[in-house]
C-alpha cells in the first residue's frame, strides 16, 4: 500500500536532538516539533539549550532543553532518562554535536585533534549507544549528522575528516548490528548550509564565499530547513525500509566542479 506523507508526519512520536542549541540541528528540532513530534535537546550550555527549547514551546510545542556534555556518557544517559520520563520511550534520535576549528595538524596539540574526536565521534557513539535502552524498538530512527569531509580530505581540517569519517562507518556498523532489533541508523551529510557557525568558521569573507558557491553544482549554499527536511524524511515511516545509509544533502558539492572554471557556465 502506498504510504502517504501526512502533514504532522511525526505526531505522537517523540524525538531526542543532541547540539541543538544553534544551528542546523536546532533548525531539525524545531522542525520535527512543527510536525508533532515532542522533542528533547541537548548541549553544554544550560543557557543556551533552555533558550532553544523556548523558542518551540513559545510555538505551542512540546519541548524540553537538557544542558548534557556528549563527551560524558553519563550525562547523556541522565538526558535521556529525563526525556523519557518526561515524554516516554524515544523514537527519533538526531547526534549533531560537533566542534571545529580551523588549523593545520602541525598547528593543532593532540589535545586539539582530541576536542574535536571526542565531541564528533566518541559523543556520537555515547548518545547512539546510551539512547537503545531509552528507544520505541521496532521503529526507532537514529540519524548522525556528518559531513563531505568525511570523504573528501581537506587541508586546515584532519581533526574533523577524521572524525566524520568514523561517524559514517560508525552508522553501517549500528544499522547492522540494530536492524534485526527494528532499529533503523542513518547519516545526513549537508553540504555548505547558510546562516551557520559551521560556515561562519569555514568561509568568514564574501570572497570565499563567492568560491564556495561557483563549485556547487546548485550555485547556492542550502538552507537549515533542507537539511530538517531530509531528517522528518528519514524519521518518518515513509523511510521504513532506509537504513545504513549517508545521505548527501549538498546541492551537488561533492560532486566537484565538473569543470565549470575550465568551461565555463551554461547558459
Ligand atoms: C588550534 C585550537 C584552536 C584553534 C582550540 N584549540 N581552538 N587549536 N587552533 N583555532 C585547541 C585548544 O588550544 C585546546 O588544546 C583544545 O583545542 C581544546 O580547546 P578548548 O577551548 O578547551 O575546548 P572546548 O572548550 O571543549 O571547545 C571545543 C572547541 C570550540 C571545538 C574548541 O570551538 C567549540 O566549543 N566549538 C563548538 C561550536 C562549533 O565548533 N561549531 C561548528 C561546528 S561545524 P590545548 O592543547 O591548548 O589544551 C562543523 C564543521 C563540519 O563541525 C563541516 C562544515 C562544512
Ligand atoms: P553549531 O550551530 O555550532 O552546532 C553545534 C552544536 O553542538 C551547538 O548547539 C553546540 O552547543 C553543540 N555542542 C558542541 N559541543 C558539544 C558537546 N560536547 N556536547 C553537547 N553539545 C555540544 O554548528 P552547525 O554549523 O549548525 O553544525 C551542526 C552540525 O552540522 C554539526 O554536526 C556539523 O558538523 C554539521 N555540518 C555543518 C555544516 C554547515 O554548513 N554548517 C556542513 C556539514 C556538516 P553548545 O555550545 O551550547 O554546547
Amino acid at each position: 500500500m502506498a504510504k502517504a506523507f501526512k502533514d504532522k508526519v511525526l505526531e505522537g512520536k517523540v524525538a531526542f536532538v543532541a547540539g541543538a542549541s544553534s544551528g542546523i540541528n536546532l533548525g531539525i528540532a524545531q522542525h520535527f516539533a512543527a510536525h508533532g513530534a515532542k522533542v528533547a535537546v541537548i548541549s553544554r550550555s544550560h543557557e543556551k539549550i533552555t533558550a532553544a527549547a523556548k523558542t518551540m514551546t513559545d510555538a505551542g510545542h512540546d519541548a524540553i532543553g537538557l544542558a548534557a556534555d556528549v563527551r560524558d556518557f553519563e550525562s547523556v544517559d541522565k538526558a535521556l532518562a529525563e526525556t523519557q520520563k518526561q515524554f516516554g520511550n524515544i523514537d527519533i534520535v538526531i547526534s549533531g554535536a560537533a566542534g571545529n576549528f580551523v588549523a593545520p595538524a602541525l598547528g593543532m596539540s593532540s589535545n586539539g585533534f582530541k576536542t574535536v574526536v571526542d565531541i564528533d565521534l566518541i559523543g556520537t557513539f555515547n548518545v547512539l549507544r546510551a539512547s537503545f535502552q531509552y528507544l520505541n524498538r521496532p521503529g526507532a530512527s537514529l540519524i548522525s549528522i556528518t559531513a563531505p569531509q568525511a570523504v573528501n580530505p581537506s587541508v586546515f581540517q584532519a581533526h574533523v575528516c577524521a572524525a566524520k569519517a568514523g561517524i559514517n562507518m560508525l552508522t553501517k556498523c549500528l544499522a547492522m548490528e540494530w536492524g534485526p532489533a527494528g532499529v533503523r541508523v542513518n547519516a545526513i551529510s549537508p553540504g555548505p548550509i547558510a546562516d551557520t557557525e559551521g560556515m561562519a568558521r569555514l568561509a568568514p569573507t564574501p570572497e570565499m564565499e563567492k568560491g564556495i558557491k561557483s563549485r556547487i553544482a546548485m550555485r547556492d549554499y542550502g538552507t537549515k530547513t533542507d537539511i530538517a527536511d531530509m531528517a522528518l524524511f528519514l524519521s518518518s515511516e515513509n523511510a521504513s525500509y532506509v537504513t545504513g545509509t549517508i545521505v548527501d544533502c549538498d546541492g551537488g558539492s561533492k560532486l566537484g566542479d565538473a569543470g565549470a572554471d575550465a568551461l565555463g557556465e551554461f547558459k
